[in-house]
């Protein structure tokens, strides 16, 4: 069982560095509930690099690095490129992420979101890497960009799916996984939970969005990396399909997508 998307660059201690005893805490739960692997996600400049650092530092830890929408300020093309090129051989920067349009938070920087979500874009395709794309009250901006820099032979994934099956279909078609968190356990996420239902076996992935968004029966508590397992199995029982089936392709689908070298 592999987290696709988490934040282990926000636990932090109160000098705001890693704070590497609480992540060892949580890779010993990740363990205990059968999570072998996790991908944290930058959201700005400063924690993709912590993000890198995080995934360098465990062997089961893997990263993307990129300026999500409500961090527009933060962007800097030039060290993004170098923190990517400095970092590829690793084997541990795996995507483009996360990156997208947020006009939920934001609606008066559009032509910003636009602009630094196009230009992360071209970022992954030179250096051949898959994106992680968030996408919250723009659906119709969203899928317009997509179709405009497809095909993407190295796909990527609409992470926090929370949009309608016809939306989804388009991007599944254009080469996209979707991927789902804690939300759908809640029990007002029933268009979620459809989208869940309808999803092929090969086409959806499970995340956390740690520290964010926690499944059911943890929702109000602080999330991380080993209660996807929750989620999975939540889905494997709307699905009428068996955990182990869902945690195979899932896992599966996740090593694909990111090329995971997993020893
Ligand atoms: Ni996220």
């Amino acid at each position: 069982m592999i987290d696709t998307h988490c934040h282990l660059s926000m636990v932090l201690d109160e000098n705001k560095n890693i704070d590497y005893n609480q992540i060892c805490d949580i890779l010993k739960q990740m363990k205990l509930n059968g999570v072998t692997h996790a991908i944290t996600v930058g959201s700005n400049m400063r924690d993709s690099e912590l993000s890198v650092e995080i995934a360098k530092h465990y062997d089961n830890i893997y990263c993307a690095v990129g300026v999500h929408p409500e961090e527009v300020e933060s962007f800097d093309i030039v060290e993004l490129e170098d923190l990517v090129k400095t970092n590829l051989n690793s084997g541990k920067v795996v995507a483009i992420g996360e990156i997208g349009l947020d006009y939920y938070w934001r609606k008066d920087n559009k032509e910003a979101q636009i602009e630094i979500f196009k230009k992360q874009i071209e970022l992954a395709k030179k250096y051949n890497l898959p994106i992680v794309v968030h996408c919250r009250d723009a659906y119709g901006d969203t899928l317009e960009i997509l179709k405009q820099y497809a095909p993407f032979d190295k796909g990527g994934v609409i992470h926090c799916y929370s949009g309608s099956i016809e939306w989804a279909n388009v991007v599944i078609k254009l080469g996209f996984l979707i991927s789902f968190t804690g939300v759908v356990t809640y029990p007002n996420a029933s268009n979620v939970q459809e989208v869940a239902k309808w999803v092929d076996i090969d086409k959806f992935m499970v995340e956390t969005d740690s520290p964010f968004l926690t499944p059911v029966p943890f929702r109000g508590k602080k999330n991380n990396p080993s209660y996807v397992r929750y989620t999975l199995e939540y889905i494997a029982k709307l699905k009428n399909k068996e955990i182990q089936e869902i945690d195979k392709n899932t896992t599966n689908n996740a090593i694909k997508l990111f090329k995971l070298k997993i020893k």
